[in-house]
């Protein structure tokens, strides 16, 4: 007997598959491409829907990131606090800026940026702190802002993988200076290719944004500034505008995922990140596991695909090895002990179940699937 295969995500567009065409006709009928109708109503329906005053749309989530800093004045010889357990673009957008990453360590549990550590890696050259909303849940936006505000430095919210998110019953990316966005294509709001955006509840600093990311120009061929080129085409805004009418019923269909996998998975050693706050929408399901690479095997012999977010904590990136960061023992030893379960909006409460039988067969010591 062959078993299906539960895959960790599939990207071909499924229940919005004609509405996704249809938005790309529509584009290409119309002939523009680049800063055109369908990116002016994509800002205004997710700044809508994010809870902002302000979107800007840009080329993708590190370029968000990097826009925010360089309209910060963030640059060479400066310092940016970033946590040591995120993809590491978040920390390559500082670079990009020219300025130096410094890692602080995350919590235990929720395994966002930890307010003592970042209070240890502050210095007169720290320019703006970049905590990570991971994994859709909202880091410990209370006690860092009052870490950032005794500093007197701006917080840049990385909200790629936290669309919707709240924390405290507040939009992520309206607590600090702006929130960052990323639409690849696996994101809770994904592109048919690279795409990304910044919110602001700041008019003036939406406009900077919006120069920075067109070259600088104030009008066509002037340039004010020496800006970058990141911006959102329209194919992508188009399709970003079909998958925002969904974004809401699909993190219901997360979160409804994800209590069922908590129960299931309660009193196994497969133990997920906990939720700390309502707000989460379950970008990604992980849990922490002594024996991870062993259990993962299991599963996938079971059929079953996971993968691991992340399997180096940023200290450990050889990218980064010139900045001899400090050590990180909590993200070290999530990096050694987190895989993420699928969790996506078409994965269905019967495939969670399986998946759920299938771990609690892995974590018995002999592997055996008797009750
Ligand atoms: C936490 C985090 N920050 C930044 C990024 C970068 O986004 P992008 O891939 O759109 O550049 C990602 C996505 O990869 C991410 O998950």
């Amino acid at each position: 007997m062959t078993i299906e295969r539960i895959p960790f995500l599939s990207l071909t567009p499924g229940a919005d598959a004609a509405e996704v065409r249809a938005a790309i006709d529509r584009v290409l009928t119309r002939g523009h491409f680049v800063l055109g109708p369908e990116g002016e109503a994509f800002e205004a329906e997710f700044a809508r829907a994010s809870g902002a005053a302000h979107a800007i749309g840009c080329g993708n989530g590190t370029d968000a990131i990097a826009l925010i800093l360089r309209a910060l004045g963030v640059g060479p010889g400066d310092e940016v606090v970033v946590p040591a357990m995120t993809a590491t673009y978040t920390a390559l957008a500082v670079t990009m800026v020219g300025a130096r990453p410094v890692f602080a360590d995350v919590e235990p549990g929720r395994l966002t940026m930890d307010p003592t550590s970042l209070q240890d890696r502050l210095t007169s050259r720290t320019k703006a702190i970049v905590p990570v909303h991971l994994f859709g849940q909202a880091a410990d936006l209370q006690a860092l802002s009052a870490v950032a505000t005794r500093a007197g430095v701006p917080l840049v919210e990385d909200c790629c993988q936290a669309h919707l998110a709240t924390w405290g019953g507040r939009p992520v990316g309206t607590t600090g200076v702006a929130g960052a966005f990323s639409f690849y294509p696996t994101k809770n709001l994904g592109a048919v290719g690279d795409g990304g955006a910044i919110i602001t509840n700041d008019a003036a600093f939406a406009a900077r944004l919006r120069c920075l990311r067109n070259g600088g120009q104030v009008t066509r061929y002037e340039h004010v500034d020496a800006g970058v080129n990141s911006r959102l085409d329209e194919l992508q805004a188009a399709v970003l505008r079909v998958r925002l009418l969904r974004l809401e019923a699909g993190t219901a269909h997360r979160r409804a995922l994800a209590s069922r996998y908590r129960a299931g998975l309660d009193g196994t050693r497969a133990i997920p990140v906990p939720e700390c706050d309502p707000g989460h929408v379950y970008h990604l399901f992980p849990v922490q596991h002594f024996q991870r690479d062993d259990i993962r095997a299991r599963l996938d012999r079971a059929g079953i695909d996971t993968l691991i977010h992340y399997p180096i904590p940023l200290p450990a990136q050889r990218a980064f090895a010139s900045m001899a960061p400090a050590a990180c023992p909590v993200a070290a030893r999530a990096a050694a002990e987190l895989f993420s379960l699928p969790l996506h909006p078409a994965l269905t409460p019967v495939q969670v179940d399986r998946i759920i039988t299938a771990v609690r067969a892995a974590d018995r010591p002999d592997g055996s699937t008797h009750a």
